[in-house]
């Protein structure tokens, strides 16, 4: 017999597959996360300092500028969510520390650009850099916007808050800035390029968003 599941069988005992069980959560490895998260935002700011010491082009300036006011911000709302969970700010992990080295190396990359190759190769290194720290950002709040989802409680509701506030914006983040790093790109080369790139014109929040603001560039240049 043809099963719902579409898996054929000729024992019509065989039981239907079981249906999904509420996931059992893995504390140690939420802590991780959020650890993780907290690292992030903070390298962030780093990552964004060196940008904005790299950057030439206002407008890409500006942006930087305000992307690092919203990671301080960050930072400030998942302390929050901290205290509101018990967890101490200060704990180190591996993971924590990868994550440090990681930020780390991407601020040396903007440094060795800048005294390399100067300010137009240092911007272009600049937004690639923050498009790197910004995908670990994005979807550390992609996974804490589905713990908070599938959990119940206290820190169900204190991750739901904090996803709120800063979704939208880590949104941005990404998908704006990967568009000025093609755009700048585009720019070097001799190209056309529109600047402000279309996912910050059209105020992109989603991949989809994303992919469409790319097909509709050539009718912005
Ligand atoms: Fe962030
Ligand atoms: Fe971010």
């Amino acid at each position: 017999m043809l099963l719902r599941s579409g898996f054929y069988t000729g024992n019509a005992e065989v039981p239907l597959p079981m249906a999904k069980t509420k996931a059992q959560p893995n504390t140690a490895q939420i802590n991780e996360l959020l650890y993780q998260a907290l690292e992030t935002e903070i390298g962030g700011q780093a990552v964004y300092k060196q940008a904005i010491e790299c950057a030439e082009q206002p407008d890409f300036k500006e942006e930087m500028q305000k992307y690092l006011s919203e990671t301080e911000d960050h930072e400030r709302i998942l302390k929050e969510v901290f205290e509101r969970v018990g967890l101490d700010p200060e704990t180190d992990s591996p993971g924590r520390q990868v994550i440090k080295a990681k930020a780390d190396s991407l601020v040396q990359a903007m440094q060795m650009a800048l005294e390399g190759g100067g300010k137009s190769m240092a911007q272009l290194v600049a937004a690639e850099s923050v498009v790197e720290a910004e995908s670990k950002d994005h979807q550390n709040w992609e996974l804490i916007g589905e713990l908070a989802k599938q959990m119940d409680g206290d820190l169900s509701e204190a991750l739901q808050e904090a996803y709120d506030q800063v979704e939208e914006e880590e949104d941005q983040h990404l998908y704006h800035t990967m568009g000025w790093a093609r755009e700048l790109w585009l720019d070097s080369l001799g190209l056309p390029a529109v600047i402000p790139p279309p996912e910050e014109e059209k105020n992109v929040t989603t991949m989809i968003g994303a992919s469409r603001a790319r097909q509709q560039r050539e009718e912005m240049l």
